[in-house]
């Protein structure tokens, strides 16, 4: 219901935020929320429909009846099953850009709210604990430095046989920080609120495991 505890975990790329968040979910047996897979979803929707990615009302149309679902894992668009091509880099360029748009943004709160069912909700992205869940009940903030993000994504990449640059990888991380955190439409920020957690030096698991305990402190003072 919209008053399922939620658990915001916000931060720019390759922070940790969809490992962190997906494993938050799974212990607590809560829903999970891939927000930047609306936005990656809209931009390979206008990609495939050729959609220029500033063309704000056209994109905001797509972004309202986004055709997408969310099945174990997979995404579908279309009925087309687009998990891996939504996760590109050059999707994640494309998404940042059709983020800037206010119109865009306002097409997907309604879906992205949708997600807060019973028996709670941990939602990732750049605005879940400013603009979409702002009574969450544990805002998290996750940071890294650059190269530690460069080098988790590229090993990602490799990892999933698709072949990567560092250096571009290092320009594009750059580029996109900077469009986020400079957009005047919900920038990347933390929320007043938030928790910030750096994990540079960090492995996933241990950010799991302070995430929960935080967690478990505020269920305790409810
Ligand atoms: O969702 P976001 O782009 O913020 O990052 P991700 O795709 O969840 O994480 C990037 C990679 O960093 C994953 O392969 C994680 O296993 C790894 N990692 C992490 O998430 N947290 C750490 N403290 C260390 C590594
Ligand atoms: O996984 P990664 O952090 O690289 O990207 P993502 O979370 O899938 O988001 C892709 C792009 O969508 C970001 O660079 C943002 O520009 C945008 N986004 C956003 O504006 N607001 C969100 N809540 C989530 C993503």
């Amino acid at each position: 219901s919209l008053l399922s505890p939620v658990i915001t975990i916000d931060g720019p790329t390759a922070s940790g935020k969809g490992t962190v968040a997906h494993r938050v979910a799974k212990h607590l047996g809560y829903h999970y929320l891939d927000s930047g897979a609306l936005y990656r979803l809209t931009a390979l929707m206008a990609q495939n429909k050729g959609v220029a990615l500033d063309d704000e009302p056209a994109i905001a149309a797509l972004a309202r009846a986004l055709p997408c679902r969310f099945d174990h894992g997979h995404v579908l668009l279309e009925d087309v099953d687009v998990t891996d091509e939504v996760r590109a880099e050059a999707i994640g360029v494309a998404a940042s850009k059709i983020a800037v748009l206010q119109e865009v943004r306002k097409a997907l709160v309604d879906l992205q709210v949708s997600f807060r069912n019973t028996p709670g909700l941990v939602a990732d992205g750049r605005d879940m604990g400013t603009v979409i869940f702002p009574d969450a009940q544990l805002k998290i903030f996750l940071t890294a430095s650059a190269e530690a993000r460069a080098s988790r994504r590229y090993k990602q990449l490799i990892e999933k046989g698709i072949s990567a640059n560092m250096e571009n990888l290092v320009k594009d991380l750059i580029e996109r920080d900077a469009r986020d955190s400079a957009r005047t439409a919900a920038p990347l920020k933390p929320s007043p609120d938030a928790i910030i957690l750096d994990t540079s030096e960090i492995t996933a698991e241990q950010a799991v495991q302070n995430v929960l305990e935080w967690f478990a402190k505020t269920q305790k003072s409810a």
